[in-house]
């Protein structure tokens, strides 16, 4: 896709389609009234039919009139008051995926309107249109289909416009720019996410890791289960060892061993990776066990967030851990009961096969610490608790200390998405601890949600944060910016907390 900044009028932009965001209701006053003039009084028309409503995504086609475009877009963005940063970034993707399917090979989007009331004006809503657009071509109905029916679709995208009459072309460039690679990076992990476990095992999952790391010079050391096992990776082990597919810690670098940034950090990112979780001996129920597939999605999401650093900056100190497994029932699997030693020493008794991402992620943080992280951020979709308490917009968040848990905030505001803090209450440690060994690797229900964190809490020793993306790594339905499928959530979040510790 080629990207364009124009200084330009709408009126004058060329391009099959113009997107025309409505920030509350529409005020012809100014350049929107001489657009309307322009086509022939038909905005007005359709505010006046009750189409421009301020409703968040809702959109209307139009004809152009005497506009260079071939067509017209409105799109509603909501109240001005409620222009925030992922708006503008949705009002990108819900453009292009209102288009999808669509005979349009160029898309023109007028800025204004978004960058006269969003706080970093013009340069930050270049970045975020520009990377929701990329976020808006993801379709998932693409990955499985067979070649002769991928040449009847429509064209994709080749050119994107970002219209912006009061801005600079150079700044408003590079800022699109950085937009369309964080999200190109949010597809990748994506489609990652989305392939099912039939193709994904935990040995295909290091392969997609290895080819991120050869096309960007990134160290990466896959370990098998030999040498897990010499380790002393009980629970990473006890999780993939029910499977014919065998497990896989991966382990990616950027930069030196134990290098720090310009922040004195050595930032490790850590990412579940259960390429299908069926419960293991704990079965889940049949219904929507399908969805498991996507139990993978943070590992997903870390494989890809480092090789878009190292796209945006080469070189930035960043460790990746990505333990890979498949969770199955079978005569070698861990029963409930079993009780193994971690790789920090601790013993722990699986009372529930169920709660695998935890297991799983507890080694894999031992491991970073050994490798030299000083901070660490692990994205898991390690419950059905923090969908059923946020839904599928906002991922459920902890962290320990406070400092570090609001810089990984602060980077989650660059990269416009949303989180909520969840407590790491202590009086309910008493609740994990275990008879037979140190912990329990699952409680009574009550407060599950919170001792799903407090389990992987004992197995660092580092600033920590943890970001549950059980409800918010995938959606069920398809919304006005986004299909069913894997959203790519956390990717921008982790990149932009990597990127806060880049030289220049
Ligand atoms: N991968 C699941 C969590 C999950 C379920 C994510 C549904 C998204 C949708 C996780 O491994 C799991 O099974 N968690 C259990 C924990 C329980 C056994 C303590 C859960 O949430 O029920
Ligand atoms: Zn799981
Ligand atoms: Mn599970």
């Amino acid at each position: 896709m080629q990207l364009r900044v124009v200084t330009d009028q709408p009126w004058d932009v060329k391009a099959d389609v113009l997107v025309i965001p409505i920030v509350g209701e529409a005020a012809f006053d100014g350049p929107l009234g001489e657009l309307d003039r322009r086509m022939g009084g038909e905005l007005r028309s359709l505010a006046t039919f009750g189409e421009l409503r301020s409703k968040r995504f809702t959109s209307s086609i139009a004809a152009p009139g005497e506009l260079a475009a071939r067509r017209v877009l409105t799109l509603s963005a909501g109240e001005a008051d409620a222009l925030d940063r992922e708006t503008v970034l949705h009002v990108g993707a819900a453009a292009q995926h209102r288009l999808g399917g669509r005979h349009a090979r160029s898309m023109a989007i007028w800025l204004s309107p978004l960058a006269d009331v969003l706080a970093g004006g013009a340069d930050a809503v270049a970045e975020l249109v520009a990377r929701g657009v990329v976020e808006g071509t993801f379709d998932p109905k693409t990955l499985y289909r067979d070649r002769d029916d991928l040449k009847t679709a429509p064209p994709e995208l080749d050119e994107l416009t970002l219209i912006a009459p009061d801005g600079d072309a150079g700044t408003l460039t590079r800022a699109a720019e950085r937009g369309v690679i964080i999200g190109e990076g949010a597809n990748h992990a994506r489609s990652l996410s989305n392939r099912s476990a039939n193709d994904v095992s935990p040995e295909v999952l290091a392969e997609e890791a290895r080819a991120v790391a050869e096309q960007h010079g990134l160290w990466i050391d896959v370990i098998e289960p030999d040498r897990a096992r010499e380790l002393g990776m009980g629970m990473f082990l006890a999780v993939g060892q029910g499977s014919d597919n065998p497990p896989r810690m991966i382990v990616m670098r950027s930069g030196g061993e134990g290098e720090r940034d310009t922040l004195d950090r050595h930032l490790a990112i850590v990412g579940k990776g259960v390429c299908f979780d069926s419960g293991g001996i704990s079965i889940k129920p049949a219904d929507r066990m399908e969805e498991m597939k996507m139990d993978k999605i943070g590992a997903c999401t870390v494989i890809a967030a480092i090789g878009t650093v190292a796209r945006l900056a080469p070189g930035t100190p960043l460790l990746a851990v990505a333990p890979a497994v498949e969770n199955m029932p079978g005569s070698h699997s861990t029963r409930p009961g079993d009780v193994v030693k971690a790789l920090n020493g601790k013993w722990v008794d699986i009372t529930n096969t169920d709660a695998e991402g935890r297991l799983i992620l507890g080694d894999a943080m031992t491991y970073a610490e050994r490798l030299g992280a000083t901070h660490i951020v692990d994205v898991a979709t390690l419950t059905g608790a923090v969908s059923r308490a946020f839904g599928h917009l906002i991922t459920g968040a902890f962290g320990t200390p406070q400092p570090w848990y609001d810089s990984v905030m602060a980077a989650a505001d660059r990269a416009a998405e949303r989180y909520w803090q969840i407590p790491l209450l202590d009086d309910y440690v008493p609740d994990m601890e275990s008879w037979y060994g140190d912990l329990q690797n699952s409680g009574s229900a009550e407060g599950s949600l919170i001792k799903s964190g407090l389990f992987l809490r004992e197995f660092r020793t580092v600033p920590w944060a943890h970001l549950d993306i059980g409800g918010s790594g995938y959606f069920r339905k398809t919304t006005p910016f986004a299909p069913r499928g894997a959203t790519g959530v956390t990717h921008a979040t982790l990149v932009e907390l990597a990127l806060a510790g880049a030289k220049g």
